[in-house]
Parts: C-alpha cells; structure tokens; sequence
C-alpha cells in the first residue's frame, strides 16, 4: 500500500483537502468519520468513542489499532490511502508502521497558527446526508443552509464543535503533537504544508508533494 498520512490541529483543514483529492486516485479515510458513522450506527465500537469524542479526548489506542488494522486488511495491497486523524499517537504511528503492507511513506503536517483554529472549527458545518463541509465565513454553501453538494438542508455542527470542547481537543492535540511530529523526522517522511492559504492554494501544493512522492 501506499499510505500518506495528513497530521495538523483539529481544524487545520485535513479533512477538507482529502475529500478534493479523492478524485486523482487517492482513497481518504478519516478515523474521525469511521467513529461518528458506528455512534450513528448505535454499534458497541460506537458506544465505546463517544464518551471521548463528547469530552474532546482521544479514544484509546488499542480501541483505535484495531480499526485501522481491521479496515486495512480488507484493502487491496495496491491501495493509494491518505490516512486523515490516525495516528495521533506515537504508538498508533508505531502500529502502523509495524506491520509492512501499512508503513507510512508521507507524513504531511498542516500548519495552522493556533489562533485561527478555534474560529475554524466553531464556525465548521457538516451535512448529515453527504458529510461535505463548509464552514459559515470562509466556505460558505452557494444557498444558506443548502448543501452545494446534494442539496440537503441539514448543515448542522459537530457535537464536539462547541468552543469549550475545541480548546479540550486543541489541548489534548498540543500533548502529542511534538512526539508525532518528532517520530515522522525521525524517518525522513515529515512534510510542512501552509494550512493558512485558500484552499484551492492548499490543494495545489498537496497535489505537487503528492505526486513527487508517489511516482
Ligand atoms: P476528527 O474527526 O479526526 O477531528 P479532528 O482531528 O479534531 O479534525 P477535524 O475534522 O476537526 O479537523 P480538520 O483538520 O479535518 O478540519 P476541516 O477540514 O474540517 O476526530 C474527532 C474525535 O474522534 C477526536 O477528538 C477523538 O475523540 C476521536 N478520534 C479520531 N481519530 C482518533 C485517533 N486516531 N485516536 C484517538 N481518537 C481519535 O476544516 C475545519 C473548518 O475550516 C471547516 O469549517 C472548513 O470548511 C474550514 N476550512 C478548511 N480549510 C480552510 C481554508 N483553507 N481556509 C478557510 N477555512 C477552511
């Protein structure tokens, strides 16, 4: 497999970018999806995260090496993945790592200041038929409160888009941060992207380190 991973701050715009490159032959998958999609599910695994995720914590690690693990074994060896929210930890990147089919070739770091995260996430929108985003100011929908994508008119917040659990997740983030970033150096795969650009601009940056990574 060929795996690139987007590391960054919740609302670093990870998950933005990898739905626009789905189209140039890269599968995104988003642990924080995964979780949300088995607590709408009403699955134990589901149960189990949403404890965490309400109080901006992480869900524990093995909880989490077994999804991936899971979820990977059931994909081709030629899978082209960019890995959005997993790992967050050094001994998720470590799991990975550890198995030969799943080690990490690109570790891409959105960098955000810090200051401009919290008016990102609070302001975040997600539709809850088609799961594109947008965010009230910066990406507004075409229409108010209309999916541009399937024209849904349930844009709602994230539960854990509330300003008192965003600096939680921030705070949790700033903890592991330095470690993860540290590890992926280590091995010569970490790449900075400037996340405060527009996201056309974003875009055409990841494609550029993408494709000189991937040929
Ligand atoms: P997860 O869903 O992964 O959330 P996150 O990391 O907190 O990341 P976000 O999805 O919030 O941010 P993003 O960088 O994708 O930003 P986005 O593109 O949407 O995780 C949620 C929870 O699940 C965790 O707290 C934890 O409990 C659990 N979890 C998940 N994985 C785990 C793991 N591996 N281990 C343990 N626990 C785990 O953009 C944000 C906003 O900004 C949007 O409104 C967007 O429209 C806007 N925006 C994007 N780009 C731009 C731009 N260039 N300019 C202006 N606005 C922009």
């Amino acid at each position: 497999m060929q795996i690139a991973v987007l590391l960054g701050a919740p609302g670093s715009g990870k998950g933005t970018q990898a739905k626009r490159l789905t189209d140039v032959g890269f599968k995104h998958y988003s642990t924080g999806d995964m979780l949300r999609a088995a607590i709408k599910a009403g699955t134990q695994l589901g149960e189990k995260a949403r404890a965490f995720m309400d109080k901006g914590e992480l869900v524990p690690d093995p909880i989490m090496i077994d999804l991936i693990a899971d979820t990977f074994s059931k994909l081709p060896t030629d899978s082209r993945i960019l890995l959005d929210g997993f790992p967050r930890t050094v001994p998720q990147a470590e799991a990975l790592d550890a198995n030969p089919t799943t080690q990490v070739g690109l570790a891409l770091n959105f960098d955000l200041p810090e200051s401009l995260l919290v008016e990102r996430l609070t302001g975040r929108r997600t539709c809850q038929e088609c799961g594109a985003t947008y965010h009230i100011k910066f990406i507004p929908p075409k229409v108010s409160g209309v999916c541009d994508r399937c024209g849904s008119k349930a844009l709602m917040q994230r539960s854990d888009d509330t300003e008192e659990v965003v600096r939680r997740r921030l705070s949790v983030f700033n903890k592991q941060n330095a470690g993860l970033l540290d590890y992926y150096r280590k091995k010569s795969v970490l790449v900075t992207v400037r996340a405060d650009q527009p996201p056309a601009a974003i875009q055409t940056e990841l494609l550029k380190k993408l494709e000189s990574w991937s040929k």
